[in-house]
């Protein structure tokens, strides 16, 4: 059983995709931007390439983020990474390549930025893209230092996850927290509930709150918004705007 980590060890402010919308998402472009912009966390997504390597990238097909074609599931890891995954963001990133995780968890390491790993399996691969994520986590990340929190809307994936690498601290994403979520937190043995903040109402906001649960909400780029579940009591953000913590601040 994962027991919450006590204190939360975890920064209220995550940097959306890497680096929000400063820098091409999910590319370790945008690691450094979020950790350059004063982010101790980043959020990335994580899926498998068709031989098994977890890759970030949030869509299951490659023709937003890159100039590559077809689903990220039907291609070798070799093949994903020769494709440009900045150009579409702007010519300043052209080149830019799609990482594997395990070259994000060394960025990560030597910009010192803690992770939120979100496990976004291609639909049939749940399970494999659970346990070979986690496997890798737990393999690579150094003893010592904050684990990576590992989310995931599937939970299949979550399930695999907590198998392969059972002390990773694992957080329940929800589009909407159903009113059921303590019984899916418990037998999930979760630490944590993520959700659209867009979806939350202040009903279900005092209720995860008042129970000690950390509740981290997406995707927050309005400072009002912000102001007022950081007032609520919430653990964490998730933002596209890198200036939005010291506008509020200031
Ligand atoms: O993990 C929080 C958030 O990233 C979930 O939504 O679609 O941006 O991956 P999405
Ligand atoms: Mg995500």
């Amino acid at each position: 059983m994962t027991s919450r980590p006590t204190p939360w060890p975890y920064p209220r402010w995550i940097a959306h995709r890497g680096g929000g919308s400063a820098a091409p998402e999910n590319t370790l472009a945008a690691m450094r931007a979020g950790a350059a912009a004063g982010f101790r966390m980043v959020e990335f997504d994580v899926m498998l390439s068709r031989d098994g390597v977890p890759v970030l990238i949030h869509d299951e097909t490659l023709e937003r983020t890159t100039d590559g074609a077809g689903e990220v599931s039907a291609h070798d890891c070799a093949d994903l990474m020769r494709l440009d995954a900045g150009r579409w963001f702007g010519p300043a990133f052209a080149g830019e390549r799609m990482p594997t995780l395990a070259q994000a968890i060394d960025c990560l390491q030597s910009l010192q930025l803690c992770a939120n790993i979100e496990i976004k399996p291609a639909p049939g691969f749940e399970r494999e893209t659970g346990r070979i994520a986690a496997r890798m986590i737990a393999s690579r990340w150094p003893a010592g230092a904050v684990p990576p929190l590992l989310s995931s809307f599937s939970p299949a994936a979550l399930e695999a996850a907590r198998e392969a690498a059972p002390d990773l601290p694992r957080g329940l994403l929800f589009e909407t927290v159903p009113q059921d979520w303590a019984v899916h937190l418990r037998a999930h043995a979760a630490v944590s509930i993520h959700c659209d903040q867009a979806t939350l109402g202040d009903a279900m906001l005092r209720e995860v709150c008042d129970a000690g649960v950390p509740l981290l909400c997406y995707t927050v780029n309005a400072a009002g918004r912000a102001a007022e579940l950081l007032a609520a009591g919430v653990a964490g953000l998730f933002t596209d705007r890198l200036e939005l913590p010291q506008r509020l601040c200031a």
